[in-house]
């Protein structure tokens, strides 16, 4: 068994994951979170919620998860989110071509379909499954379509992403944010892509969760005003360059921004906060690098993006966010199909004096001359160059048909103005989490097996599985355990139940088996601390503690015990210091 399938196994046996649908023979690509595992998943979403939201101060907004046509139009998604798909003549299985080919070309995925089928040909490609012959390669659109309203209704679409509904609700986030650049908006939510064969569990879904931060930021300020919070903060850097070297380079973020392999601060500072919030919710340092994307693979929409790429066991690094510079892309793209202007008026700190062409078409004249189009016309003629204007006759061009307006009824020239601001379209700066991706490799990076010693000397070493999780996404935080299922014990244990809850911690009261299996399957799923209730707590007042990773147990009062447990949980205080060795 590698980790992957024992990380698996101990999942579903334990309640963190099920394959969906299980009861009707299931299907790929979709899973259950179960208790322990929906439970895990939103304390890593909180732990997001407080990175991005609390602290960075980007607020929450909630977009449907279905959209209308002309959003995926503008942002590119009807015409170009898809993947080469190839079918076996034989089976009918599909495949991602390039990932058919992945071990014979480096830059499978930079491919046209034309170049992958020649490469299927000429290695002589056959169908994994049945060795049968496979078809031509085709783009496959990852969308899901679906149809909002009955009857012929309005195509709609699953969103593949969250970050539409920000660009979308921009011109409202600009007002709340009274126009002040930077500012920006997050969701937490469902996306959707139709993955043509996902067989990676919950890293390639077609369902998942999204957490993704859309950062507007001014075009020609690209600092960040907290950038000495990360900028001696050692990262692994794996550069377009460094790939080409094969070489990870570990340096700071203020280096890499002075050296220009990272484009400017703002990018740098999300890298930064990226790899802050990575460790924190428990992913190990060196297993955690960012990767540039080379020219050819970046996205239709960004001019720069790092991936926040985890190593895993079995399927080695794995993209899990990607940090992109979507720059004023998105925001042309739906002021061009909404035909709205979004963009944010900026006043100068000092008003300039500008000279100007001006061009003041005579309404008097042109009315009378051309009726209804006058309008027009005067549109027309203002954005007309000079040498235009001077011909004796001017000729406009209105709805497709051809003008001539008389030279004497423009004047035109040039004068000084005092200008006060300018509108400008923002660029984005988008931090997108993948957050099933996330929760898998925080459980591999924990999951640990390892040999422990018997009870006493006569015993063997025998196996321990322990999940080394963050204190502070841990599903359960505390298991209450009296030593025997005798009610003199259960009372007072159901008591330091209650006081743990009320404390706002994350506690799971356990009376089934002996206590030997009751620590291990708290260790199993990554409970910090276990508090047991024995005999002595009836003369003395007091509980063992014993800790998840050393298994040390110490012995305290139970009056004050859940402050003392919340101290060691989320305020790193050491446990040596909760009581009294045993
Ligand atoms: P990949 O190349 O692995 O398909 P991607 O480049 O398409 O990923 P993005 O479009 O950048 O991924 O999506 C942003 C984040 O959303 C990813 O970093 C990942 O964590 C997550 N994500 C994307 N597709 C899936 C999926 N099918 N299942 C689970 N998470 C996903
Ligand atoms: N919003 C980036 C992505 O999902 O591709």
């Amino acid at each position: 068994m590698d980790k992957y399938e024992q990380v698996i196994e101990m999942a579903k046996r334990r309640g963190f994951l099920w394959n969906s649908f299980e009861l009707y023979g299931g299907t790929a690509g979709f899973y259950d979170y179960g208790p322990l595992g929906s439970t895990l998943k939103r304390r890593i979403e909180q732990i997001w919620r407080e990175t991005y939201v609390v602290q960075e101060g980007y607020m929450e907004i909630e977009a449907p998860t279905v959209g209308i046509e002309e959003v995926f139009i503008a942002s590119g998604h009807v015409g170009g989110f898809s993947d080469p798909l190839c079918e076996c003549k034989n089976c009918g299985e599909a495949f991602r071509a390039d990932h058919l080919v992945d071990k014979i070309v480096a830059v499978a995925d930079t491919l046209s379909d034309k170049e992958l089928d020649k490469v299927i040909r000429e290695n002589n490609v056959r169908c994994p499954e049945c060795e049968g012959e496979l078809g031509e390669t085709y783009e496959f659109n990852l969308m899901f379509k679906t149809q909002i309203g009955p009857g012929s209704g309005r195509q709609g679409y699953m969103r593949p992403e969250t970050a539409q509904g920000m660009f979308v609700d921009f011109l409202r986030l600009a007002r709340f944010y009274r126009d002040k650049l930077p500012f920006g908006a997050t969701q937490i939510g469902k996306s959707y892509r139709n993955e043509i064969s996902p067989r990676q569990g919950v890293i390639r879904l077609r369902e998942f969760t999204q957490a993704e931060a859309e950062i507007f930021i001014d075009p020609n300020d690209k600092k960040h005003t907290n950038f000495s919070r990360f900028a001696d903060t050692l990262v692994n850097l794996y550069s377009d360059e460094a790939q080409d070297r094969g070489i990870v380079d570990k340096m700071s973020l203020a280096e890499a921004v002075e050296k220009g392999i990272i484009a400017h601060e703002f990018l740098a500072y999300q890298i930064g906060l990226t790899n802050h919030f990575l460790q924190r919710v428990g992913i190990v340092a060196d297993k955690l690098r960012f990767r540039q994307h080379k020219k050819d693979e970046m996205a239709h929409y960004a001019i720069d993006c790092w991936d926040a790429e985890i190593e895993t066991d079995r399927f080695g690094w794995v993209e899990v966010v990607g940090i992109a510079d979507r720059t004023d892309y998105d925001l042309k793209a739906h002021a061009a199909v909404s035909k709205t202007e979004l963009s944010i008026y900026r006043e100068y700190s000092e008003p300039k004096m500008v000279t100007q062409f001006v061009v003041k078409p005579n309404m008097g004249k042109l009315g009378p001359l051309f009726k209804g189009k006058a309008k027009d016309i005067a549109e027309a003629l203002k954005a007309m160059s000079v040498e235009e204007l001077e011909k004796d006759n001017i000729k406009v061009t209105v709805d497709g048909e051809e003008l001539i307006v008389p030279k004497e009824i423009v004047e035109f020239a040039e004068e000084t103005v005092k200008i006060s601001g300018e509108n400008i379209i923002p660029h984005v700066i988008e931090p997108s989490y993948g957050i099933d991706r996330i929760f898998y490799s925080t459980m591999e990076h924990a999951f640990e097996e390892e040999m422990v010693a018997g009870k006493d000397d006569t015993e063997e070493e025998e196996a321990r599985i322990v999940m080394r999780l963050k204190k502070e996404v841990a599903p359960v935080q505390v298991a209450v355990l009296p030593l025997l299922t005798r009610e003199e014990l259960i009372t007072p244990a159901k008591n330091v139940e209650i006081q743990i809850k009320q404390k706002g911690l994350l506690v799971s009261y356990d009376d089934s088996g002996t206590i030997g299996r009751r620590y291990r399957r708290n260790d199993e799923i990554g409970t910090p601390y276990s508090i047991t209730i024995d005999y002595d707590t009836l003369e003395d007042n007091t509980v063992t503690i014993r800790d998840r990773d050393s298994m040390k147990q110490v012995r305290a009062p139970i009056e004050g015990i859940a402050d003392l447990l919340y101290e060691m949980i989320y305020i790193g205080r050491d446990f040596e210091s909760a009581g009294k060795a045993l």
